[in-house]
């Protein structure tokens, strides 16, 4: 089955996109607290009830926002549908977020699929020409399209024509179909993987940047507020510097304080509770993990702060290279604790205070 999800967009009666309704939150588990992909049970109803649905209510990503609103009023008065949309970034900041709201400001519906649910052609296929105009065909992990697929895409995407091929070898012929015009939204954590011609094909090609901390905290103010839980703003600040500029992070941290909160009896989450909270959770003031830890405390115990090899590291800390590459390293890139040279990564001098160690500068200066 290639839809993973699909919506019309419900309509209030003057035209608007009509608020969706909230809808209680279930626990996820501790170990998958600090990973940035979805859980599979946040791929549901959860994530539904605390997602934006408008730019007005979606916090961070300024300029990404001015670009998208550009793109979508001057669709909009050209009477025209938005251009193909490519958005790269870690997993975790609003990719799939995006595209929805971009739906609901578009006024049209939207499908949702991955590129692993679409290995055949008639997956692609059976979706291109059951849409209707101007929706919105959402990609998840774009990069992992099979060749095949990515053939079809390319005439449906550059004139809305699906080209089939009709018989077997010297008798074989293609056969033209047009399809409905509609934007194709393509979604990728590793936007160097895809094929040129893929990307070419994209009129827009846009990054997501980790969010700030008072970003984070605004979002963790709005979510408590959905959720009904009493939280104060340097509790919310607390959760945000622990989330790894990371929305979906923020919200699910935020769930585990609240647990904590309600079986202490604490009230209301305040920054001591939230901070006792995250230390039992093992979550470390600037968020990170066992694995970071140790990816940073190998570089500089066993190779004196690097360069060491990306191979090294993933040995080394027992996670595939693709993980270290796309999921630890651009957060640890992000807040200057590890650099990447030619020759390998190296831990920084921010890296080394934050561990404990002393830098290489002043271990020079004791001399
Ligand atoms: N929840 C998750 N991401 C969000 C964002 N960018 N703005 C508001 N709420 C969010």
């Amino acid at each position: 089955m290639a839809i993973i999800s699909s919506k019309k967009q419900p309509q209030e009666p003057n035209g608007q996109p009509k608020k969706q309704p909230q809808e209680s939150v279930k626990a996820s588990s501790h170990q998958e607290l600090l990973q940035a992909e979805a859980a599979v049970d946040e791929q549901g109803k959860q994530e539904e009830s605390i997602r934006p649905q408008r730019f007005a209510d979606y916090i961070g990503q300024k300029d990404l926002k001015d670009v998208l609103d550009i793109a979508i009023k001057a669709a909009k008065s050209r009477n025209e549908v938005l251009d193909h949309l490519l958005l790269y970034g870690p997993p975790g900041l609003g990719k799939t977020t995006m595209a929805m709201i971009l739906a609901s400001e578009m006024g049209v519906n939207y499908k949702i699929t991955s590129a692993p649910a679409l290995e055949r052609p008639r997956d692609i296929v059976g979706l291109l020409v059951n849409l209707k105009p101007g929706d919105i065909l959402f990609v998840d992990e774009i990069h992992r399209l099979s060749r095949m697929t990515e053939e079809i895409l390319y005439p449906a995407m550059e004139d809305y024509r699906l080209d089939i091929t009709v018989g077997k070898g010297s008798s074989a012929r293609i056969r033209s179909l047009p399809l409905s015009k509609f934007t194709l939204v393509g979604a990728t954590t590793r936007v160097g993987a895809l094929t040129s011609p893929l990307r070419d094909r994209f009129g827009l090609v846009q990054k997501l940047r980790f969010y700030e901390v008072d970003e984070l905290s605004k979002i963790v103010l709005r979510t408590a507020q959905l959720l009904q839980t009493p939280i104060t703003e340097d509790g919310a600040t607390e959760i945000a510097r622990r989330s790894r500029g990371t929305p979906r992070i923020a919200n699910r941290l935020l769930k585990r304080v609240r647990d904590y909160a309600e079986v202490k009896k604490a009230g209301e989450i305040n920054q001591s509770i939230a901070g006792e909270a995250l230390q039992l959770f093992q979550v470390d003031p600037c968020g990170l993990d066992w694995t970071d830890r140790k990816m940073l405390s190998v570089i500089i115990e066993q190779f004196n702060g690097g360069p060491v090899g990306l191979e090294t590291i993933a040995a080394a800390t027992g996670e595939d290279t693709q993980t270290i590459e796309e999921v630890y390293e651009p957060y640890l890139m992000q807040i200057g604790y590890l650099s990447r040279t030619p020759r390998g990564r190296t831990a920084t001098t921010a890296a080394y205070k934050h561990l404990g160690f002393k830098p290489p500068n002043e271990q020079m200066s004791l001399l």
